[in-house]
C-alpha cells in the first residue's frame, strides 16, 4: 500500500492539509487535551507577555498527528505575533535559514517541523541564532575570509520532532521548554470529533463518535481522517446523518479492526508471533521482514501498539503480548513461554 493512502499516513495530501488548517483550533480555549503541555505553556506565555520579551524556545516531541503544529499556531496567536512555518528537510542550505531568520520581527514565532532532520551546516547557524539572536556569516574564502555578526530579531523557535533522542545535544540544550505530547484518550477524541463534525456540518450520533474515538489510535489526525471517510460513505450510501451502521461499514472497508489496528499493525504483530515465536526480536529484523522502514515502525506504529498493550519493548527486543495473541486469534504459547513477563517497556531496542 502507498504510504500516503494509509489512515495512519504521516504525510498529508493537499486536500487534507487544507482541511487540517481549517479545523485547527486558534486559541487555547478550543484546544482539547495535552493538559500537561498547555497548562505550563499558558504560564510561560503570560509571563513573557508581561515582560514584553520573546517566549523561550520550545521543543515539542511525540508521535505524528497529535497537534504540535496546531499548538505552535495557538502560541503565536496567544502571543499576538507572526508565525512562520517550515520544516527540517525544507531548509537545505545555511542561506535558506538565514533568509528566514532575517525576515522575522521581534517576538515572532518560527516553527520548524521535523527539526531532527536539519542538516549539520543549517543546525550550526541555529546555535547563535537561538542563544544570542545573532547570525555569524563568513564572507570570502581562504586566508581573506572573515566573519561578521548580524543581529536578528528576538524570536521564539518552536521545534517539533517525533524523536527527541535524535536531536543533537547542543541543539536540544538550547530549548528552554521541552514538552512531550501524549496519545489522546478516547474521551478527548470524542470531543475533537464532535467539534470537527460541527465544523463540517455533518450530524453524527454518540455511538459513532465513541466508535471512531476508540479506533483512532489516540491520534486526532487519524480521528479526523476517519470522520471524513465516514462522511463520504454516509453521503453515498447512508441517510445523511452518521450512525453506527455506516460508521462500522466504513471502518470495515478501511480494514480497521475493533481495537483500531490497521493492516500494518496486524502485520507487525503477526510477524513477531508467527516468525519469531512472539519475540523478543530486534526492530531491524521486524522492519526487514515486513519491508517497512524502521523509523516508520518506531514513530508511527509502535506508540499505539505499546499503549494499547499489544507490544512490549524490552532490552532484548520487541515482544508480542498475550493480548496480541488473543486479539489476532493465535493460540497462546505454553505457560511461561511468553517472554514479555520478564521485561518492562524500555527505550532500548
Ligand atoms: N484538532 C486536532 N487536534 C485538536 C485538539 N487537540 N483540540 C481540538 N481540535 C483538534
Amino acid at each position: 500500500m502507498e504510504h500516503d493512502d494509509r489512515i495512519v499516513a504521516t504525510r498529508l495530501k493537499k486536500d487534507e492539509e487544507e482541511l487540517e488548517v481549517s479545523l485547527r483550533p486558534k486559541y487555547f480555549n478550543e484546544y482539547i487535551g495535552q493538559k500537561g503541555v498547555t497548562d505550563n505553556l499558558k504560564v510561560y506565555i503570560e509571563a513573557a507577555k508581561m515582560r514584553k520579551e520573546p517566549l523561550d524556545h520550545v521543543l515539542f516531541y511525540g508521535p505524528p498527528g497529535l497537534g504540535k503544529t496546531t499548538l505552535a499556531g495557538i502560541i503565536a496567536n496567544e502571543l499576538g505575533v507572526n508565525l512562520r512555518i517550515t520544516s527540517g528537510p525544507a531548509i537545505e542550505r545555511a542561506g535558506d535559514l538565514a533568509a528566514i531568520l532575517t525576515n522575522l520581527s521581534d517576538n515572532d514565532v518560527l516553527f520548524i517541523d521535523e527539526i531532527h532532520r536539519l542538516n549539520r551546516a543549517v543546525e550550526e547557524i541555529l546555535y547563535s541564532a537561538m542563544e544570542d539572536y545573532a547570525l555569524d556569516i563568513i564572507i570570502g574564502k581562504g586566508p581573506s575570509a572573515r566573519s561578521i555578526r548580524l543581529d536578528l530579531a528576538k524570536f521564539t523557535l518552536i521545534g517539533a520532532t517525533t524523536r527527541a533522542g535524535s536531536l543533537s545535544p547542543p541543539l536540544r540544550d538550547r530549548f528552554g521548554v521541552i514538552s512531550k505530547f501524549e496519545l489522546y484518550t478516547p474521551d478527548e477524541l470524542v470531543e475533537i470529533l464532535r467539534r470537527t463534525a460541527r465544523i463540517l456540518n455533518v450530524p453524527i450520533d454518540e455511538e459513532s463518535l465513541n466508535e471512531l474515538a476508540m479506533r483512532s489510535r489516540g491520534t486526532p489526525r487519524v480521528a479526523n481522517r476517519l470522520l471524513k471517510r465516514v462522511r463520504d460513505f454516509c453521503q453515498v450510501k447512508g441517510t445523511g446523518a452518521i450512525d453506527a451502521e455506516i460508521t462500522n461499514k466504513t471502518l470495515k472497508a478501511l480494514g480497521i479492526d475493533k481495537r483500531g489496528l490497521e493492516i500494518l499493525d496486524r502485520e507487525i504483530l503477526t510477524t513477531i508471533i508467527q516468525r519469531f515465536k512472539g519475540g523478543p526480536v530486534g526492530i531491524d529484523t521486524i522492519a526487514a521482514s515486513i519491508g517497512e522502514e524502521r523509523v516508520t515502525i518506531e514513530d508511527v506504529y509502535e506508540p499505539y501498539l505499546i499503549q494499547a498493550g499489544f507490544l512490549h519493548r524490552t532490552p532484548k527486543g520487541r515482544v508480542a503480548s498475550e493480548e496480541a495473541y488473543i486479539h489476532l486469534g493465535f493460540p497462546l504459547p505454553e505457560e511461561g513461554q511468553l517472554s514479555f513477563s520478564t521485561g518492562t517497556d524500555t527505550l532500548a531496542d
